[in-house]
């Protein structure tokens, strides 16, 4: 292990590190930066940038709380996201394969931004590049991204991109944070099939507020395989990135507990309504809230197909009438509007609303279109699974705090020693049901891996819904259900993280390190 003073020399001898002081304000072990997952080798930064993760933040205690806006819905037009375009592109070499690799470099600044979520107020928010939901990114497979980001926030940060797999020292973990005035550049190699991804803050302790205030963008992946299939696509191919939030008379967006958090965003505006040709849509539906799960359905019941998950497209469609999303999961599904009339509108529900109204937003059914879209069979080929090489349990717990097998995250702490290229079955237990612990501890939690993609094989023993069935890297463990995943270790040798996605979950420790070694 390097010491501070080793770290020290390492950052003027290689001019180029990314350092994390041993005395830090964290509430937990001091973290330390592990050879291999700080140095940037592309990035000079500042010495003083340097910073460790602030405490986790708490919630707004109900007696802080200001009087709720007042949000009509359906009061304003949702925004289509746009791409970011990239500041530069470049062919190269690689030395390792000799084949030429395109990248795309992007440019970021995390700063406070005043946007308008509810009609009629502005509200300070955190960004990326000044946009809420952050900019989107298109990446294709095989072509790398390089992104950079500066910090302009007071909170340190680090960026992850969720469902990427990466090598480590660009993962975003929740150590390799920076603060105020510094600034880092991740490499993302796109080395994986196409899929719904996105890009969020880490910085642990602060994940949650980090997120909350707005520091989540979709970062989508396409491939040739996804290309070639006649699904929806350019303006009729749509992410909805969907959460909840809690907007005050004043405009002030008010970091608080789901249950205070009445207003439900779909690409940053509250409850909107988005006017849609009478044909079919791909729409890829992100859950980005930080501790609640939604039920989406349309008001009607209508029918859609679910074509894909987490990590990309399912093998074949799975028609249904109610998805659910825990934070970070994702599905697309392809909706057909032209069951309904051109002048009518659909609304799209959330059957798991808390306090609030279940609206989430409204189609607005405004023209007819042609539609030469159709969704085949056979989505795509999955390899059959190899035989696990090893079994693991997890135990998700909330008493006293939030936990893994009994532990709080240290990331000094190796949890789990793997090996890359193993196939290992991973059992997930959340024991927060009633009996267990004290009464009225029915906690839902969640299991995302860094790095390696899943397939869940069994929920409380029994075989999962098709719709479950793809790859993912978020997995719902609802309080008193177990569930089995074939987690497949490949890409890149290093550290990484496991955890609870509830991100307020996380962010008082509910997280393991697994290092991952190479063969
Ligand atoms: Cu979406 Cu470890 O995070
Ligand atoms: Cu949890």
């Amino acid at each position: 292990m390097l010491d501070r003073r080793d770290l020290l020399k390492f950052a003027t001898a290689g001019g180029a590190a990314f350092l994390i002081p041993l005395e830090g304000s964290a509430p937990y072990a001091a973290p330390r930066l592990t050879a291999g997952t700080g140095a940037l080798t592309d990035v000079a930064v500042p010495e003083d940038t340097f910073t460790s993760p602030s405490p986790a933040r708490a919630f707004a205690a109900p007696d802080e709380l200001g009087d709720l806006a007042k949000a009509a819905p359906f009061a304003h037009a949702m925004p289509v996201l746009g791409a970011m375009k990239p500041a530069a592109s470049h062919s190269g070499r690689s030395p390792r394969s000799g084949r030429t690799v395109m990248t795309d470099v992007y440019s970021m600044r995390q700063h406070k931004a005043r946007v308008e979520i509810v009609k009629g107020l502005k509200s300070t928010v955190f960004t990326y590049a000044g946009c809420f939901p952050g900019p989107m990114i298109k990446a294709n497979r095989g072509h790398e991204v390089v992104l950079e980001h500066h910090n302009e926030l007071d909170n340190p940060t680090c960026t992850h991109l969720h469902g990427g797999r990466v090598p480590s020292k660009y993962d975003g973990l929740p150590m390799d944070v920076v603060g105020k005035g510094g600034h880092y550049t991740y490499r993302y190699p796109n080395k994986q099939r196409a899929a719904s991804l996105w890009y969020h803050d880490h910085s642990h302790g602060t994940e949650a507020e980090n997120v909350y205030m707005g520091l989540y963008g979709v970062y989508l992946l396409s491939d040739e395989e996804e290309r070639r299939l006649p699904l929806p696509k350019g303006q009729y191919d749509l992410p909805l990135v969907i959460r909840d939030a809690r907007i005050e008379a004043d405009g002030k967006l008010r970091f608080a507990r789901p249950i205070d958090c009445p207003h439900m965003l779909v690409n940053g505006k509250e409850r909107p309504y988005f006017k849609v040709a009478a044909r079919k849509y791909r729409l890829r539906l992100y859950n980005v809230s930080i501790n609640r799960n939604v039920k989406l359905r349309f008001a009607d019941g209508a029918e859609f197909v679910q074509i894909a998950t987490d990590c990309g497209l399912l093998e074949g469609p799975v028609v249904r009438d109610e998805i659910e999303l825990v934070g970070a999961e994702r599905a697309e599904i392809i909706v057909d509007f032209s069951r309904y009339r051109v002048g009518s509108s659909i609304v799209l529900e959330n059957t798991a609303a808390l306090k609030e109204r279940p609206e989430i937003m409204r189609f607005d059914i405004v023209r007819e279109a042609k539609d030469r879209s159709r969704i085949p069979d056979r989505l795509a080929e999955f390899p059959s699974l190899p035989k696990p090489s090893r079994e693991r349990e997890f135990i998700m717990t909330s008493d006293p705090t939030f936990l893994i097998n009994g532990k709080s995250y240290d990331p000094k702490r190796v949890d789990v020693e793997t090996t890359l290229g193993s196939h290992e079955l991973w059992r997930i237990k959340n024991i927060d049901s009633p009996g267990h612990h004290k009464p009225g501890y029915f906690i839902h939690h969640s299991f995302h891996t860094h790095l390696a993609q899943f397939r869940v094989i069994h929920r409380n023993e029994s075989p999962v819904g098709p719709g479950e069935s793809g790859w993912k890297d978020t997995v719902s463990v609802p309080p008193g259900e177990s569930v089995c995943i074939a987690v497949s270790w490949s890409g890149y040798a290093g550290q990484y993280v496991y955890h609870c996605h509830h991100l307020g979950h996380s962010s008082a420790g509910q997280m393991g390190r697994v290092d991952v070694k190479p063969r």
